[in-house]
Parts: C-alpha cells; sequence; structure tokens
C-alpha cells in the first residue's frame, strides 16, 4: 500500500517552527522579518499564490508588503520598484511573482534584484551560490521538494532519479541539490527533446514531474515500489469546484499510486512546501543582518 508524502501537514510544521524563531526574535528585541511581493496584472493564478504567501506571512508573524503594477506597466517602471525594496532597510527579503506580460524579460528583472534580498532564490548569484553547494537562499519548489525527501526519512544516496522537465526554476535547480553530497542520488534530467522518455522513468526509484502536462506520468513508467513527487499545478476546468477549476497535476494520480512506494498528492503535496521555502529565505535573510 502507498503511504502518502503531506506537504500540507509538512508546512504547517515548518511554520510552526518559523513561528517560534519570530517569537524568539521579537522577544530579543530583534527586526520582525519583513516579505514583499510584487505582482504585476491579474493572472488568476498568481493573485491566488501572492494572496496565499501574504497570508503565510501573517501566519508565523512576519510583515509583509504588497506592491501591485499594472499589465502595461514597463520593464524600467519594475526595475524602479525592485530598485526601491533593494534600498528599503524595513525590508529583508522581496520577490516579483512570475510569469510577467510577455513584453517584459523576467532575466532582466530576476537581476535587478540585491542578491541579499532575493527570497526567490532566482538571481544567477544564488543559481549559482547553490551550484557550488555554498550556504545561501534556494530557489523555492526544489528546497520544498528536498526537505520533504529528508523529514519522510526517503533514501536518496545512490538511487536513480529522474527529473521531468529542466525549467530554470524548478528541474535544474533541483537536479543540482539531488545530485549534491549528502543526498547524493544518480540523477538524469529528462525533457521534451528526450528519446523515449518512459524508458529512463521506468528505472527511477525517484521520479520528479515538473512540466506542467496534466496525467503525463502514467502507471506503464512507473517501476514499482518508485518515489513519486508531483510538482504540477495546472488548473483544469472543473464541475465539482465552487471556483469552475482544479488544480491538475502531471501525474494520474489514481492508476500511479497503487504502484508507489510513497507519493505526494496535488493539491496538498509539494505546493505548500513551496510557499514555505520563502519564509525561510526571508528569516534567513533577516538573520544575517
Ligand atoms: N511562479 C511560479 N512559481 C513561482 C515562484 O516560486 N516564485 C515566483 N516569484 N513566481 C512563481
Amino acid at each position: 500500500m502507498y503511504k502518502i508524502i503531506d506537504g500540507k501537514l509538512t508546512a504547517g510544521l515548518i511554520k510552526k517552527e518559523i513561528a517560534m524563531k519570530v517569537a524568539e526574535r521579537a522577544g530579543s528585541g530583534k527586526k520582525i522579518p519583513h516579505l514583499a511581493a510584487i505582482l504585476v496584472g491579474s493572472n488568476g493564478s498568481s493573485e491566488t499564490y501572492v494572496a496565499n504567501k501574504i497570508k503565510d506571512c501573517h501566519e508565523v508573524g512576519f510583515r509583509s508588503t504588497l506592491v501591485r503594477m499594472d499589465d502595461n506597466v514597463t520593464e524600467n517602471q519594475i526595475i524602479e520598484a525592485i530598485r526601491k525594496l533593494n534600498r528599503d532597510p524595513d525590508v529583508d527579503g522581496f520577490i516579483v511573482q512570475l510569469p510577467l506580460p510577455d513584453h517584459i524579460s523576467e532575466s532582466r528583472i530576476t537581476e535587478a534584484i540585491d542578491p541579499g534580498k532575493d527570497a526567490d532564490g532566482f538571481h544567477p548569484v544564488n543559481i549559482g551560490r547553490m551550484v557550488i553547494g555554498l550556504d545561501g537562499y534556494l530557489p523555492a519548489t526544489p528546497y520544498g521538494i528536498v526537505e520533504l525527501l529528508k523529514r519522510y526519512n526517503i533514501e536518496t544516496t545512490g538511487r536513480e532519479c529522474v527529473v521531468i522537465g529542466r525549467s530554470n526554476i524548478v528541474g535544474r535547480p533541483l537536479s543540482i541539490l539531488l545530485s549534491q553530497k549528502g543526498m547524493d542520488a544518480t540523477v538524469t534530467v529528462v525533457h521534451s527533446r528526450t528519446k523515449d522518455i518512459s524508458s529512463h522513468i521506468k528505472r527511477a526509484d525517484i521520479v520528479v514531474a515538473a512540466l506542467g502536462s496534466p496525467g503525463f506520468v502514467t502507471a506503464e513508467m512507473i517501476k514499482p515500489g518508485a518515489v513519486v513527487i508531483d510538482v504540477g499545478t495546472t488548473r483544469i476546468a472543473s464541475a465539482e469546484t465552487k471556483s469552475g477549476w482544479k488544480l491538475a497535476g502531471d501525474v494520474d494520480f489514481e492508476n500511479v499510486a497503487p504502484l508507489c512506494s510513497w507519493i505526494t498528492p496535488v493539491p496538498g503535496g509539494v505546493g505548500p512546501m513551496t510557499r514555505v521555502a520563502l519564509l525561510r529565505n526571508t528569516l534567513l535573510a533577516a538573520s544575517l543582518k
């Protein structure tokens, strides 16, 4: 019988740990951590993500600020807002919610963030530090996945791990973390140009699906006993919910789960852990001051 890796529960425990550290800081007269978010336009998913991130801040006792900008804002106006947050001594960390409108270069925006305030861990300096194993801010989703594997005592040493997807914010950085000393997995990254993707997935002891294609991973691809981590969060139409949509993972959960030793659900798996990473990075930023 498969077991569920409960990201919601784990994120709740970590939030309690962070809330205790915030209370300790407050008790000894130290600064309350402060996270800011820049939200451009009114993409439905982004609105929800940012609202949840701000709710998390309140839950652990952080201060938070939301900076809203219009869809037709210029790149330079966003960079000006970033510079203001870079200079603001009260803001410990901040994020610019992605995706951005097509006329904005995400890499220019990311590079404008002070690496010391980069709560998402997306700045090239922080990615570089992560690649060579230095301490620092970690990208949110990879951090969340590694933390789940550690807290559930899932063995990674010497195990075959297949990461599906090579995005800058999930697949690529996660593949690096999993192969590092301490995690010690043997990692294969597969992507849209990989030949015979199933043959790679079939060899995996640990499968991480991060491609954003609902139900892509099917039972035929899975080695019995595998651990399956589902990063997919695609919104699909649903008659069952009040909002008219629900989140769909990249894994055909119903048919894949019975073959697994461990599996993450969607929702309630990786997603809540991703948000906790922001709190972790912001607390780290405040404590390095
Ligand atoms: N969009 C999807 N995931 C993320 C994330 O982790 N951070 C930001 N800033 N935007 C996102």
